[in-house]
Formats: C-alpha cells, sequence, structure tokens
C-alpha cells in the first residue's frame, strides 16, 4: 500500500528540481502525512551502543534533515533513530543552485550543498521545543564547520557546547566533500587535536550526562592512510565510526549526463566503495569500535551486506528517494527474518560475520 502510494507520486516529485521535491517531501512530514512504522516489539533489532539502545538499527543519513524540522517524523515512520545536521555554528546559505543532481538509471545523486543550514540556535530551538521526542527515543546531531572559519575545531567544539544537552550523541562530520579543505581533518594529526578538544569540551559541557562521539569519515581515503586514520580514532576513544560520506569518485556512471557534476555522489553507485572501506574499518579496528554502515543502501538485501561487512547501525538516504519509505520496514523485516534463519538472537550477531570477504575486495567494484 504504501510502495504503492509512493510510486503513485515519484513520477510528480521527479518531475522537479531535486531541492523543490525535497523541500515538498519535508513539508510532508512536518505536516504529519507520512506512514507510520508502530513501535517496534521485535527485540531481534534491537542494538545497544555507547550506552544508547536503538530499537532497530535502521536511521536516515545526515542531510535530510539538516535543520530539525522533521527528527520526530522519522522516528514516526518507524526508524530506530534520527539524526539532524549537519549544522554549523552560524547560518549559512551554501553553494550556488543548481546543487542537486540525479543520476536517475544508476540510483545515485550528486550534491554540492556546501552545508546550508539556517545554524545552531535555531535547530537547537526546534530540538527543545519538541522535547516529546525524548522518551528514550534517540536524535543525534551531526556537527561540522562554518566555511569561512579559520580555526575549525572551534566550530566543532562549539557544536559539542550548543547541543550537549539535547543531543543522544555526536556524529563528528569531518568528510563532506563540499567545504573546501574540511577533509584535511581527516589526517591523524589533525583528528588527534580535533578530537582532543571535542573530548574536553563533552565532559565539560554535558554536566555527567555520556554523550556519545561518533566520527564519519570519507570513502576517499587513500588505502595507505586508512590504517593511521583508525588507530587515531581508536586511540583517541570514539563511539563508533561512520563510513561512509559521499564520494569524489565515479564509479559506473557511464552515459549518466550529470556525471560530470562536481560534489559528492551517494546511492546505489556508492554501495560497493563504501561496504568495502566499511569492512577494513571493521578489520583494522578488530571489531572493537561499532560502526554505522552509509553508502547505496537501497534494499533490504543490501543492508543485510553492510552488516555481514561490519555495520552495527545503517543510514540511508538516497535509497528512500528512489525507493519511499516502504523501503525501512522492508529493511526491518528482512533483518529480522535474516537473523531468525542464523539461529541468532539479535541482528548484532550478524556484524562482521563477512567483513574479511569483503574487505578484500578492490575499491573500484
Ligand atoms: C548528504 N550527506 C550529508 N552528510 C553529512 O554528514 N552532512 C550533511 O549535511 C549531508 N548532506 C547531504 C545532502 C544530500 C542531498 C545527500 C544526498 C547526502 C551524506 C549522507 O549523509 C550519506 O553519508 C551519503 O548520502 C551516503 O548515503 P546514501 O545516500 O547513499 O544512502
Amino acid at each position: 500500500m504504501l510502495s504503492a502510494l509512493f510510486h503513485l507520486a515519484r513520477p510528480a516529485l521527479f518531475a522537479l528540481e531535486p531541492e523543490q521535491a525535497h523541500e515538498i517531501t519535508l513539508r510532508g512530514l512536518e505536516a504529519g502525512l507520512y506512514p507510520r512504522g508502530g513501535r517496534d516489539s521485535n527485540t531481534l533489532l534491537q542494538v545497544e551502543i555507547a550506552g544508547l539502545r536503538f530499537p532497530n538499527p535502521i536511521g536516515i543519513a545526515a542531510g535530510f534533515d539538516k535543520d530539525a524540522r522533521v527528527f520526530g517524523a522519522v522516528l514516526g515512520m518507524g526508524c530506530g533513530f534520527a539524526e539532524i545536521g549537519t549544522v554549523t555554528p552560524k547560518p549559512q546559505i551554501g553553494n550556488a543552485v543548481p546543487r542537486v543532481f540525479r543520476l536517475v538509471r544508476s540510483h545515485g545523486l550528486i550534491n554540492r550543498l556546501g552545508f546550508n543550514n539556517g545554524g545552531q540556535d535555531a535547530a537547537h530551538a526546534r530540538l527543545v521545543h519538541q522535547r516529546t521526542w525524548q522518551h528514550g527515543e534517540i536524535v543525534g546531531v551531526n556537527i561540522g564547520a562554518n566555511k569561512d572559519t579559520v580555526d575549525r575545531a572551534a566550530d566543532y567544539v562549539a557544536g559539542v557546547r550548543a547541543f550537549s544537552d539535547v543531543a543522544s550523541y555526536f556524529m563528528v562530520n569531518v568528510s563532506s566533500p563540499n567545504t573546501p579543505g574540511l577533509r584535511d581533518l581527516q589526517t591523524p594529526a589533525a583528528l588527534d587535536e580535533l578530537l582532543g578538544r571535542l573530548m574536553q569540551a563533552r565532559s565539560a559541557a554535558t554536566g555527567g550526562k555520556y554523550r556519545p562521539l561518533f566520527v564519519k569519515i570519507a570513502p576517499d581515503i587513500a588505502e595507505d592512510d586508512l590504517q593511521a586514520i583508525c588507530s587515531r580514532l581508536e586511540v583517541n576513544a570514539v563511539d563508533a565510526i561512520a563510513v561512509s560520506n559521499t564520494t569524489l569518485a565515479r564509479p559506473g556512471l557511464d552515459g549518466e549526463a550529470a556525471a560530470s557534476e562536481a560534489g559528492g555522489l551517494s546511492g546505489r553507485p556508492l554501495f560497493h566503495r563504501s561496504t568495502v572501506m566499511l569492512a577494513r574499518v571493521h578489520q583494522l579496528t578488530g571489531g572493537r569500535v561499532p560502526l554505522v554502515g552509509i553508502g547505496g543502501v537501497d534494499s533490504p538485501e543490501a543492508a543485510l551486506a553492510k552488516i555481514e561487512a561490519g555495520a552495527s547501525l545503517l543510514q540511508l538516504y538516497t535509497g528512500l528517494i528512489y525507493e519511499g519509505p516502504g523501503l525501512i520496514g522492508r529493511i526491518k523485516a528482512h533483518l529480522a527474518t535474516a537473523t531468525q534463519r542464523a539461529g541468532a538472537q539479535s541482528v548484532s550477531q550478524l556484524t562482521g560475520t563477512r567483513s574479511a570477504h569483503w574487505a578484500a575486495l578492490p575499491l573500484e567494484g
């Protein structure tokens, strides 16, 4: 039923510019026009990470709800958690339009939005206003830096301070390709400095309440650099690593008109690269650091593959554009069945069961 409705609406949404279609989707969600996912009664799907109990491992990735407008709807549709942002300290308009491009044949998307958002104060006010979600529901805050900031780390510190009373966790986004120089924060020395300052800010700001800190990395990190980066993330005791953000690579886009647009590629063409990276991070960290698998999850099978490659949690965005909200329930059903078939008590027991296989594959699939 849900899928049928989405497939009726999809041509109308796809006739619009991608950003317009997104705004209409957000307004629909704000107006309460969304399918209710119902409570998760299936304990097979519960996942516990960094002291947080996720009713199921599916979330919508950052960029969908940059300004904290629809996190209640995201949870209401059946996601196990929501994430808002990326939020920067000051509001900013982002890059010139057009800046989002559909790659319909390959089920991909290229964006070069550049952290367009209304800033910390506006997002914080919305989170405080809608405290109704706080009955154990998980809403993470994805933080970033303004384009014109010289001391980028200071912007992340400001993010931790500003949201410490409302964020279930922080997602430190050092991997957007659309803010020049931002990805330099992924070098081992820069990570040490940034994470040192963030951990200090967190202890000072959260008044004793533990706020887990996750770090989101790019799928374009050079193979030779990955080990050192993973080691710095682990030594600095991050609570989880999210793999991955969008890619600057352009795999498998033959004949797509928009393939040469600048920006980050997401969706199905990102699936292989991001899953191999995820598995390599799982191997390099020996399964000791929980991972959030992101990139090209657009089917129940892709979701299961990410978990087997090493993910404890999943996030998706582009898959929702092509498949609609019914995808969330289909993924949950498939994961529950796969868990039962494996004779496992929890989906977590499937995490990393095929990470050696995935890690050995070349990045270019
Ligand atoms: C994103 N993504 C993103 N990530 C992030 O950390 N902060 C952000 O503000 C955004 N903004 C954003 C906008 C748009 C239009 C897209 C498509 C993506 C990246 C996103 O969270 C995710 O990492 C990638 O899109 C890969 O997942 P999917 O889309 O392949 O499921």
